[in-house]
């Protein structure tokens, strides 16, 4: 087996990194020789990240973490400086953070529409705004989180398909507006992957109508695992991906077909 090494010295910041999809980036990240921050707001996570990518580090793979909130201004903007300030560059972006809530929309609350709103639109715009400056230096990019949810209108979930659905078009704003200053910005939709969110929608599903989610009652339907879709993100992420922007590649086995 070839061993990449496409990070070398490449200095990434990967929000959600103590979990599922971004702690899986994190080590394909780390063991292809990236120096990688993690950002979450579950400690444990990024501690148990440290741990995973201690044995898979190579050719200058490291690994750190800062705790804090992709919805908080202040953080997000003090992340990203101390980043920049310890290592001297950023050369990628990866915005994973993200929750899901599923509910009837007439039972849904304003406070519970705005809640993914807040972390996984609002979060991946502050950390792309405060990310672009350090980005347009080192000819950089950016890979955000959508979801099969905004493409295919997921029912029970309509502050969350918004909230992917606005990640979708920013993304092809963003590598618009960068495209000249050599910054890409793509995004990845996965559709169902084996992680603590998904089991906790599966837990909410109780009282309502899974017939409606056309692909979950497909006799064929796969649930993928979160290296499935780390390698699509460390693709784009890489100089593999050298030739895209603006594109949100779906990764869901075929499912949503
Ligand atoms: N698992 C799936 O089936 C699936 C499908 C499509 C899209 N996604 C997207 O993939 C991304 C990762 O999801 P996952 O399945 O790995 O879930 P996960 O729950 O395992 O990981 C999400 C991580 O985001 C962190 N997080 C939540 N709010 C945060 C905040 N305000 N600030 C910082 N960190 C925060 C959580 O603590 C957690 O560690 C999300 O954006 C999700 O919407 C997941």
């Amino acid at each position: 087996m070839t061993v990449l090494s496409r990070f070398e010295k490449k200095v990434i910041i990967v929000t959600g990194g103590g979990s599922g999809i971004g702690q899986a980036v994190v080590r394909r990240l780390v063991a292809e020789g990236g120096i990688v921050t993690a950002v979450d707001v579950n400690e444990d996570g990024l501690k148990a990240g440290a741990k995973q990518a201690e044995n898979i580090a190579v050719a200058g793979g490291r690994y750190s973490f800062m705790v804090g909130s992709v919805s908080s201004e202040e953080s997000v903007k003090k992340i990203v400086q101390d980043v920049v300030d310890q290592e001297g560059r950023l050369d990628a972006l990866i915005n994973v953070a993200g929750i899901l809530r599923s509910k009837k929309t007439t039972e849904t609350s304003l406070e519970e529409f705005m809640e993914p709103i807040n972390v996984n639109l609002i979060g991946t715009f502050l950390f792309c705004r405060e990310a672009l400056p350090h980005l347009t230096k080192t000819k950089g990019n950016i890979v955000n989180t959508a979801s099969t949810s905004a493409q295919y209108g997921h029912p029970y979930m309509a502050g969350y398909a918004a909230s992917k659905g606005g990640v979708e078009a920013m993304t092809k704003a963003l590598a618009r507006e960068y495209m000249k200053e050599g910054v890409r910005v793509n995004a990845v939709a996965p559709g169902g992957i084996n992680t603590p969110l998904k089991e906790g929608q599966n837990d909410r599903m109780g009282g309502l109508d899974v017939s409606l989610f056309s692909h979950l009652v497909r006799p064929d339907y796969v649930c993928g695992e979160p290296d499935d879709v780390a390698s699509v993100f460390a693709m784009l992420a890489s100089a593999d991906g050298s030739f895209m922007t603006g594109e949100i590649v779906k990764v869901d086995g075929g499912v949503h077909n």
